[in-house]
């Protein structure tokens, strides 16, 4: 019973233990078509199992290989792998991952017996943190597929001037297309799966084909465009326009002219005013001045007036 006991407290311990630490593996899509000759990424992320606790010490792992494989469920040992980190060789498998956290995968060209299911697997120094998810990417490929086009416009007649989007696209989902386009059968420099056409004008009106890149098979039914007003922009209009701008341009020259000339002499005239102010007001100070010298006087003089009349006064009461 005791022993039993212990065993629980083991397992749950170990279990708290590790639950902390599951490596993990995330393919954000599990399953994608892929048109032959296009280029597909496979979306990665990983989780790996960077150290485990053995009682008090803290032993640190690192990942030391990584490798995707096709159609095997964990890619171990011996496997046949696609990528190998520990393998240099030029393919059209390319890792876009490191050895930390991301493990996308890209496939160029991809051909129809590279269909499958691809997996991750990650290595670390120490067996138990080996981790393959098996649920993996089934990428199907598909061939003769014929390519479409849809247009961001509603209808097929179009304003000169406007925008409009043209995408080429097939049932199957792909990423970065390469595709190529064509105007009344001649190829546009244009390679990516959506065409922009902006400004519109006359020349861009006709039938329009895409297909991928080398791959005749897969062209398009003939998508038709029309840009209204085909006769070409109005030679009167134009010289109406440049005219006006021209004007428009003289009379902003002159009135700016104007402007400043007038700035000019109001600057001059205030600056005269001030002069003369100035000269005014020096005189006001002059005369208050020179008034307030002559009322000193004035009260000194009556000041001694009146101490005389006191000194006559206090004689004549003294002989009394
Ligand atoms: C395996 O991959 C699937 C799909 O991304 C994901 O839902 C699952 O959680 C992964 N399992 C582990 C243990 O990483
Ligand atoms: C586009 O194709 C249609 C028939 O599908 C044809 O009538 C038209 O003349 C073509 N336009 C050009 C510019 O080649």
């Amino acid at each position: 019973m005791m022993a039993l006991r212990m065993l629980v407290v083991c397992c749950s311990c170990w279990l708290l233990l590790t639950a902390a630490e599951i490596p993990n593996i995330i393919y954000p899509f599990t399953s994608t078509c892929a048109v032959e000759g296009s280029t597909v990424t496979l979306p990665c992320s990983f989780t790996p199992l960077t150290s485990v606790t053995e009682g008090r010490k803290t032993i640190y792992r690192k990942i030391v290989r990584v490798v995707w494989c096709r159609n095997h469920l964990i890619c171990h040992g011996p496997t046949p792998t696609v990528y190998d980190s520990e393998i240099q060789r030029t393919s059209r498998f390319q890792y876009l991952g490191d050895m930390e956290t991301v493990c996308t995968l890209q496939i160029w060209n991809i051909q129809s017996y590279d269909g499958g299911t691809f997996r991750f697997r990650m290595e670390v120094n120490d067996t138990v943190g080996h981790f393959t998810n098996r649920t993996g990417v089934t990428v199907k490929v598909s061939d003769g597929v014929q390519m479409e086009i849809s247009s961001s416009g509603n209808h097929s007649e179009l304003r000169k001037g406007g925008a409009v989007t043209l995408r080429c696209s097939s049932h199957c989902t792909t990423h970065r297309l390469e595709v190529t386009w064509f105007r009344d059968g001649h190829a546009l420099p244009e390679s990516g799966p959506a065409l922009q056409l902006s400004p519109l004008s006359a020349e861009h009106s006709g039938n329009y084909t895409c297909r991928l890149k080398a791959k005749a098979r897969t062209t398009s039914q003939p998508f038709s465009l029309k840009v209204e007003g085909l006769e070409g922009a109005n030679p009167a209009l134009i010289a109406g326009v440049t005219c006006g701008v021209l004007l428009a341009g003289v009379a902003l020259i002159v009135s700016l002219v104007f402007i400043r000339r007038a700035r000019a002499a109001a600057a001059e005239n205030s600056r005269a005013e001030e002069q003369t102010q100035q000269q005014d007001t020096s005189r006001e100070v002059e005369d208050v001045s020179y008034a307030s010298v002559h009322f000193k006087q004035f009260n000194q003089a009556r000041k001694a007036v009146q101490d005389e009349d006191a000194v006559i006064y206090s004689s004549v009461s003294g002989r009394g």
